[in-house]
Protein backbone atom coordinates (compact mmCIF):
# COMPACT_ATOMS: atom_id res chain seq x y z
CA UNK A 1 0.00 0.00 0.00
CA UNK A 2 1.85 3.33 -0.84
CA UNK A 3 2.50 5.61 2.32
CA UNK A 4 -0.15 8.06 1.21
CA UNK A 5 -2.77 5.21 2.30
CA UNK A 6 -0.93 4.03 5.12
CA UNK A 7 -1.00 7.85 6.56
CA UNK A 8 -4.91 8.10 6.37
CA UNK A 9 -5.78 4.68 7.35
CA UNK A 10 -3.16 3.69 9.74
CA UNK A 11 -0.90 0.88 9.78
CA UNK A 12 -3.38 -1.37 11.09
CA UNK A 13 -7.08 -1.41 12.17
CA UNK A 14 -7.26 1.39 14.95
CA UNK A 15 -9.81 -0.51 17.37
CA UNK A 16 -10.31 -4.44 18.31
CA UNK A 17 -13.77 -3.28 20.02
CA UNK A 18 -16.03 -1.06 18.51
CA UNK A 19 -14.14 -0.69 14.71
CA UNK A 20 -13.70 2.62 15.54
CA UNK A 21 -12.50 4.77 12.36
CA UNK A 22 -9.94 6.92 14.35
CA UNK A 23 -8.12 5.26 17.57
CA UNK A 24 -9.43 5.77 20.46
CA UNK A 25 -7.70 8.32 23.49
CA UNK A 26 -7.37 5.97 26.88
CA UNK A 27 -7.15 8.69 29.47
CA UNK A 28 -6.84 6.33 31.97
CA UNK A 29 -3.16 6.56 33.96
CA UNK A 30 -3.71 2.59 35.25
CA UNK A 31 -5.79 -0.25 34.98
CA UNK A 32 -7.82 -2.60 36.91
CA UNK A 33 -6.07 -5.89 37.41
CA UNK A 34 -8.20 -9.23 36.73
CA UNK A 35 -6.54 -11.66 39.05
CA UNK A 36 -3.59 -11.04 41.64
CA UNK A 37 -0.06 -11.48 40.02
CA UNK A 38 -1.57 -11.98 36.69
CA UNK A 39 -0.51 -10.76 33.40
CA UNK A 40 -1.20 -7.25 32.02
CA UNK A 41 -0.60 -5.87 28.58
CA UNK A 42 -1.35 -2.28 30.57
CA UNK A 43 -0.59 -1.62 33.80
CA UNK A 44 0.81 2.42 33.91
CA UNK A 45 0.33 4.86 31.65
CA UNK A 46 3.96 6.09 31.98
CA UNK A 47 4.79 2.94 31.07
CA UNK A 48 2.34 2.05 27.99
CA UNK A 49 -0.92 3.51 27.21
CA UNK A 50 -3.18 1.70 24.20
CA UNK A 51 -3.38 5.11 22.56
CA UNK A 52 0.05 5.92 22.38
CA UNK A 53 0.80 2.20 22.07
CA UNK A 54 -1.02 2.53 18.08
CA UNK A 55 0.74 5.08 17.15
CA UNK A 56 4.37 4.13 18.00
CA UNK A 57 3.56 1.49 16.17
CA UNK A 58 2.28 3.08 13.67
CA UNK A 59 5.23 5.76 14.04
CA UNK A 60 7.63 2.16 13.78
CA UNK A 61 6.25 1.65 10.84
CA UNK A 62 6.21 4.81 8.66
CA UNK A 63 9.70 4.91 9.82
CA UNK A 64 10.44 1.64 8.17
CA UNK A 65 11.49 0.41 11.63
CA UNK A 66 11.10 -2.10 14.28
CA UNK A 67 10.51 -0.52 17.53
CA UNK A 68 8.74 3.44 17.58
CA UNK A 69 8.34 5.68 20.78
CA UNK A 70 6.28 8.60 21.47
CA UNK A 71 7.42 11.44 23.50
CA UNK A 72 6.36 14.62 25.21
CA UNK A 73 8.47 16.82 22.55
CA UNK A 74 11.18 16.21 19.89
CA UNK A 75 13.85 17.48 22.46
CA UNK A 76 12.74 14.09 24.42
CA UNK A 77 13.03 11.99 21.54
CA UNK A 78 16.53 13.48 20.90
CA UNK A 79 17.83 13.01 24.66
CA UNK A 80 16.31 9.11 24.69
CA UNK A 81 18.54 8.79 21.60
CA UNK A 82 21.59 10.22 23.03
CA UNK A 83 20.91 8.69 26.53
CA UNK A 84 22.27 5.14 24.52
CA UNK A 85 25.54 6.51 25.62
CA UNK A 86 27.61 6.25 28.43
CA UNK A 87 29.27 8.70 30.82
CA UNK A 88 33.05 8.82 28.87
CA UNK A 89 31.41 8.33 25.54
CA UNK A 90 31.88 10.88 22.52
CA UNK A 91 29.02 12.14 20.15
CA UNK A 92 29.41 13.66 16.86
CA UNK A 93 27.16 15.89 15.71
CA UNK A 94 26.51 18.55 12.86
CA UNK A 95 27.95 21.43 13.37
CA UNK A 96 24.42 23.46 12.42
CA UNK A 97 22.41 21.45 14.07
CA UNK A 98 18.85 22.74 15.81
CA UNK A 99 20.58 24.83 18.62
CA UNK A 100 18.33 22.99 21.49
CA UNK A 101 20.30 19.62 20.45
CA UNK A 102 23.60 21.42 21.09
CA UNK A 103 22.09 23.47 24.53
CA UNK A 104 20.63 19.46 26.04
CA UNK A 105 24.33 18.07 24.76
CA UNK A 106 26.13 21.50 26.75
CA UNK A 107 23.76 21.67 29.58
CA UNK A 108 23.19 18.47 30.26
CA UNK A 109 24.86 15.40 28.47
CA UNK A 110 28.06 17.41 29.56
CA UNK A 111 27.28 16.86 33.37
CA UNK A 112 26.98 13.17 32.93
CA UNK A 113 29.91 12.73 31.35
CA UNK A 114 29.13 12.32 27.22
CA UNK A 115 30.92 14.60 25.12
CA UNK A 116 30.47 16.05 22.01
CA UNK A 117 31.92 17.89 18.99
CA UNK A 118 30.17 19.62 16.14
CA UNK A 119 31.55 18.71 13.05
CA UNK A 120 30.57 19.62 9.17
CA UNK A 121 28.95 16.19 8.66
CA UNK A 122 28.27 16.71 5.20
CA UNK A 123 32.52 16.44 4.67
CA UNK A 124 33.28 12.85 5.17
CA UNK A 125 37.03 13.37 5.28
CA UNK A 126 36.02 15.71 8.07
CA UNK A 127 33.79 13.77 9.63
CA UNK A 128 36.21 10.22 9.58
CA UNK A 129 38.78 12.56 10.71
CA UNK A 130 37.27 13.02 14.12
CA UNK A 131 36.47 9.58 15.41
CA UNK A 132 39.00 8.56 18.38
CA UNK A 133 38.01 5.14 20.17
CA UNK A 134 35.47 6.82 22.82
CA UNK A 135 33.14 8.07 19.44
CA UNK A 136 30.42 5.89 19.98
CA UNK A 137 27.65 8.15 18.24
CA UNK A 138 26.78 10.45 15.24
CA UNK A 139 24.00 12.32 15.23
CA UNK A 140 22.99 13.86 11.70
CA UNK A 141 20.40 16.38 11.16
CA UNK A 142 20.04 16.48 7.06
CA UNK A 143 18.77 18.84 6.24
CA UNK A 144 20.23 20.63 9.00
CA UNK A 145 18.53 23.55 10.66
CA UNK A 146 19.04 26.47 9.64
CA UNK A 147 22.18 26.00 6.68
CA UNK A 148 19.77 23.29 5.32
CA UNK A 149 23.69 21.13 5.01
CA UNK A 150 23.26 17.36 3.32
CA UNK A 151 24.99 14.72 5.04
CA UNK A 152 24.99 11.30 3.36
CA UNK A 153 22.99 9.13 5.50
CA UNK A 154 23.96 5.92 3.72
CA UNK A 155 27.58 6.80 3.74
CA UNK A 156 27.67 8.61 7.31
CA UNK A 157 26.58 5.23 8.52
CA UNK A 158 28.64 3.19 7.42
CA UNK A 159 31.64 5.00 8.84
CA UNK A 160 29.87 5.11 12.13
CA UNK A 161 29.27 1.31 11.79
CA UNK A 162 33.27 0.86 10.86
CA UNK A 163 33.67 2.52 14.03
CA UNK A 164 31.88 0.77 16.52
CA UNK A 165 29.79 3.78 16.55
CA UNK A 166 25.46 4.23 16.15
CA UNK A 167 24.17 7.22 13.97
CA UNK A 168 21.08 8.76 15.23
CA UNK A 169 19.25 11.12 12.28
CA UNK A 170 17.11 13.94 13.42
CA UNK A 171 14.36 13.49 10.33
CA UNK A 172 12.49 16.18 11.58
CA UNK A 173 13.05 18.35 8.52
CA UNK A 174 11.08 16.33 6.06
CA UNK A 175 9.18 13.61 7.64
CA UNK A 176 8.87 9.92 7.09
CA UNK A 177 6.95 10.75 3.75
CA UNK A 178 10.14 12.18 2.02
CA UNK A 179 13.10 10.92 3.64
CA UNK A 180 13.33 7.32 6.27
CA UNK A 181 16.81 7.41 7.72
CA UNK A 182 16.43 4.28 8.92
CA UNK A 183 16.06 2.42 5.77
CA UNK A 184 19.55 4.05 4.54
CA UNK A 185 21.23 2.66 7.71
CA UNK A 186 21.10 4.97 10.35
CA UNK A 187 20.47 2.87 13.81
CA UNK A 188 17.90 5.77 15.49
CA UNK A 189 15.75 8.30 13.97
CA UNK A 190 14.41 10.93 16.11
CA UNK A 191 11.82 13.97 15.01
CA UNK A 192 9.86 16.89 16.29
CA UNK A 193 6.20 15.71 15.54
CA UNK A 194 5.81 18.94 16.92
CA UNK A 195 6.66 20.21 13.11
CA UNK A 196 5.76 18.31 10.19
CA UNK A 197 4.01 15.39 11.58
CA UNK A 198 1.59 17.37 13.73
CA UNK A 199 1.19 20.19 10.83
CA UNK A 200 -0.74 22.48 12.65
CA UNK A 201 0.98 24.37 15.75
CA UNK A 202 -0.85 22.87 18.10
CA UNK A 203 1.20 19.82 19.42
CA UNK A 204 4.38 19.53 21.23
CA UNK A 205 5.88 16.02 20.69
CA UNK A 206 8.47 13.80 19.36
CA UNK A 207 9.08 10.85 18.18
CA UNK A 208 12.16 8.15 17.81
CA UNK A 209 12.43 4.60 16.07
CA UNK A 210 14.87 1.64 15.99
CA UNK A 211 15.12 -1.52 14.09
CA UNK A 212 17.62 -2.65 16.72
CA UNK A 213 16.37 -4.35 20.09
CA UNK A 214 19.09 -3.38 22.15
CA UNK A 215 18.77 0.22 21.26
CA UNK A 216 15.05 0.25 21.72
CA UNK A 217 16.01 -1.52 25.03
CA UNK A 218 17.83 1.64 26.16
CA UNK A 219 15.18 4.21 24.60
CA UNK A 220 12.16 2.66 26.37
CA UNK A 221 14.24 2.38 29.62
CA UNK A 222 14.74 6.06 29.72
CA UNK A 223 11.02 6.85 28.32
CA UNK A 224 9.57 4.48 31.60
CA UNK A 225 11.69 6.50 33.67
CA UNK A 226 12.10 9.57 32.52
CA UNK A 227 8.85 9.96 32.26
CA UNK A 228 8.79 12.25 28.99
CA UNK A 229 6.13 10.73 27.54
CA UNK A 230 3.43 12.04 24.68
CA UNK A 231 -0.09 12.07 26.55
CA UNK A 232 -2.98 10.29 24.94
CA UNK A 233 -4.76 13.57 23.96
CA UNK A 234 -1.48 14.70 22.09
CA UNK A 235 -0.91 11.14 20.12
CA UNK A 236 -4.92 11.82 18.93
CA UNK A 237 -3.64 15.19 17.37
CA UNK A 238 -0.89 13.88 16.01
CA UNK A 239 -2.91 10.83 14.43
CA UNK A 240 -5.29 14.03 13.00
CA UNK A 241 -2.88 15.53 11.66
CA UNK A 242 -0.31 12.69 9.82
CA UNK A 243 -3.64 11.45 7.82
CA UNK A 244 -3.24 15.16 5.59
CA UNK A 245 0.70 15.03 5.90
CA UNK A 246 0.92 14.13 2.60
CA UNK A 247 -1.22 16.66 0.56
CA UNK A 248 0.21 19.16 3.10
CA UNK A 249 4.10 17.97 2.52
CA UNK A 250 3.06 18.39 -1.43
CA UNK A 251 1.30 21.41 -1.29
CA UNK A 252 4.72 23.07 1.15
CA UNK A 253 6.91 22.13 -0.99
CA UNK A 254 4.86 23.67 -4.11
CA UNK A 255 4.84 26.64 -2.69
CA UNK A 256 8.42 25.97 -1.21
CA UNK A 257 9.39 26.11 -4.80
CA UNK A 258 7.76 28.84 -6.15
CA UNK A 259 9.89 31.65 -3.29
CA UNK A 260 12.77 29.67 -4.03
CA UNK A 261 12.28 30.54 -7.56
CA UNK A 262 11.60 34.20 -6.32
CA UNK A 263 14.87 34.56 -4.24
CA UNK A 264 16.75 32.78 -6.95
CA UNK A 265 18.89 35.92 -8.33
CA UNK A 266 16.77 38.49 -6.68
CA UNK A 267 19.05 41.70 -5.02
CA UNK A 268 17.63 40.69 -1.21
CA UNK A 269 18.91 37.72 -1.31
CA UNK A 270 22.52 37.44 -0.65
CA UNK A 271 22.76 33.37 -0.84
CA UNK A 272 20.24 31.14 -1.14
CA UNK A 273 20.35 27.53 0.96
CA UNK A 274 17.56 25.28 -0.46
CA UNK A 275 18.84 21.40 -1.36
CA UNK A 276 16.30 21.71 -4.60
CA UNK A 277 18.73 23.98 -6.13
CA UNK A 278 21.15 22.34 -8.29
CA UNK A 279 24.07 24.61 -7.12
CA UNK A 280 23.52 23.11 -3.51
CA UNK A 281 26.85 21.31 -2.73
CA UNK A 282 24.19 18.28 -1.18
CA UNK A 283 22.20 18.33 -4.56
CA UNK A 284 22.93 15.26 -5.87
CA UNK A 285 23.05 13.08 -2.44
CA UNK A 286 19.92 14.75 -1.56
CA UNK A 287 18.45 13.72 -4.51
CA UNK A 288 18.97 10.06 -4.13
CA UNK A 289 18.10 9.78 -0.17
CA UNK A 290 14.90 12.14 -0.37
CA UNK A 291 11.82 12.28 -2.23
CA UNK A 292 11.70 15.99 -1.99
CA UNK A 293 13.70 19.01 -1.06
CA UNK A 294 11.50 19.75 1.24
CA UNK A 295 9.39 22.81 2.89
CA UNK A 296 12.21 24.83 4.23
CA UNK A 297 14.68 27.47 2.64
CA UNK A 298 16.75 29.90 4.20
CA UNK A 299 18.52 33.12 3.02
CA UNK A 300 20.84 36.35 3.58
CA UNK A 301 19.10 39.21 3.50
CA UNK A 302 21.43 41.84 1.66
CA UNK A 303 22.19 43.87 4.76
CA UNK A 304 23.97 46.74 2.79
CA UNK A 305 20.29 47.60 0.84
CA UNK A 306 18.00 45.72 3.22
CA UNK A 307 17.34 46.48 6.90
CA UNK A 308 17.04 42.86 8.72
CA UNK A 309 14.72 44.44 11.33
CA UNK A 310 12.05 46.52 9.06
CA UNK A 311 11.96 42.82 6.83
CA UNK A 312 10.43 41.18 9.84
CA UNK A 313 8.46 43.76 10.90
CA UNK A 314 6.52 44.73 7.74
CA UNK A 315 5.06 40.81 7.34
CA UNK A 316 1.68 40.71 7.79
CA UNK A 317 0.74 37.04 6.54
CA UNK A 318 3.94 34.90 7.21
CA UNK A 319 4.21 34.52 11.09
CA UNK A 320 7.09 35.68 12.66
CA UNK A 321 7.99 33.04 15.41
CA UNK A 322 9.60 29.73 16.03
CA UNK A 323 8.71 26.47 15.25
CA UNK A 324 8.44 25.09 11.21
CA UNK A 325 6.45 22.35 9.17
CA UNK A 326 3.29 23.54 9.92
CA UNK A 327 -0.01 24.43 7.42
CA UNK A 328 0.41 28.60 8.50
CA UNK A 329 4.11 29.63 6.68
CA UNK A 330 6.53 30.65 9.76
CA UNK A 331 9.76 32.64 9.84
CA UNK A 332 12.45 33.48 11.64
CA UNK A 333 16.28 35.40 12.31
CA UNK A 334 18.48 32.13 13.96
CA UNK A 335 20.21 34.26 15.52
CA UNK A 336 17.43 35.67 17.20
CA UNK A 337 15.19 32.92 17.43
CA UNK A 338 16.09 28.86 17.37
CA UNK A 339 19.94 29.27 17.53
CA UNK A 340 20.07 32.20 20.03
CA UNK A 341 21.74 30.15 22.49
CA UNK A 342 24.36 29.44 20.35
CA UNK A 343 27.86 31.57 21.41
CA UNK A 344 28.81 33.86 18.76
CA UNK A 345 31.91 31.89 18.24
CA UNK A 346 29.74 28.23 17.65
CA UNK A 347 27.53 30.74 15.36
CA UNK A 348 30.18 31.64 13.30
CA UNK A 349 31.42 27.82 13.31
CA UNK A 350 28.40 26.73 12.10
CA UNK A 351 28.13 29.62 9.08
CA UNK A 352 25.05 30.86 10.75
CA UNK A 353 25.17 34.91 10.16
CA UNK A 354 23.04 37.18 12.01
CA UNK A 355 21.37 38.27 8.25
CA UNK A 356 19.80 35.17 7.66
CA UNK A 357 16.56 34.32 7.36
CA UNK A 358 14.90 30.33 7.86
CA UNK A 359 11.29 30.27 6.24
CA UNK A 360 9.18 27.29 6.50
CA UNK A 361 6.72 27.30 3.72
CA UNK A 362 2.93 26.78 4.86
CA UNK A 363 -0.23 25.98 2.47
CA UNK A 364 -1.68 29.59 1.81
CA UNK A 365 -2.00 30.48 -1.47
CA UNK A 366 1.59 31.11 -3.47
CA UNK A 367 0.86 34.38 -4.29
CA UNK A 368 0.07 35.94 -0.84
CA UNK A 369 2.84 34.25 0.66
CA UNK A 370 5.08 36.19 -2.59
CA UNK A 371 2.81 39.50 -2.03
CA UNK A 372 3.59 39.55 1.40
CA UNK A 373 7.75 38.79 0.92
CA UNK A 374 7.53 41.59 -1.67
CA UNK A 375 6.05 43.90 0.97
CA UNK A 376 8.13 43.08 3.18
CA UNK A 377 11.41 43.29 0.85
CA UNK A 378 10.19 46.92 -0.12
CA UNK A 379 9.05 47.85 3.12
CA UNK A 380 13.07 46.87 4.25
CA UNK A 381 14.62 48.78 1.33
CA UNK A 382 17.32 51.64 3.01
C1 LIG B 1 15.52 19.78 13.76
C2 LIG B 1 14.86 19.87 15.10
N1 LIG B 1 15.03 18.87 15.99
C3 LIG B 1 14.47 18.91 17.21
C4 LIG B 1 13.68 19.97 17.60
C5 LIG B 1 13.08 19.99 18.98
O1 LIG B 1 11.74 19.67 18.92
P1 LIG B 1 10.66 20.13 20.03
O2 LIG B 1 10.56 21.61 19.94
O3 LIG B 1 9.43 19.40 19.63
O4 LIG B 1 11.17 19.69 21.36
C6 LIG B 1 13.47 21.02 16.70
C7 LIG B 1 12.64 22.17 17.12
O5 LIG B 1 12.59 23.19 16.46
C8 LIG B 1 14.06 20.98 15.43
O6 LIG B 1 13.91 21.95 14.53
Amino acid sequence: MSIDSILVHGHKDPDKVYNAAVPPIYLTTTYRKEKFGGPQEFGYSRGGNPTRAYFEEFIAHLEGGKHGFAFSSGMAAGAAALSVLNAGEKVLVTRNVYGGTVSLLSSVFKNFGVVYELVDTSNLEELESKFDPATKAVFIETPSNPLLDIADIRAVSELARKHGAVTIADNTFLSPYFQKPLELGADIVVESATKFLSGHSDVIAGVAATNSDELAERIGAYQRSGGSIAQPFDVYLLIRGIKTLAVRAERQVENTLKVVSWLDGNPAADKIFYPGLSSHPGYEIHKKQAKSPGALVSFELNEEHYDIAAFFDALRLITHGASLGSVESLIQNPTTGSHARFTPEQREKAGIKDNLVRLSLGIEGADDILEDLKNAVSAAEK
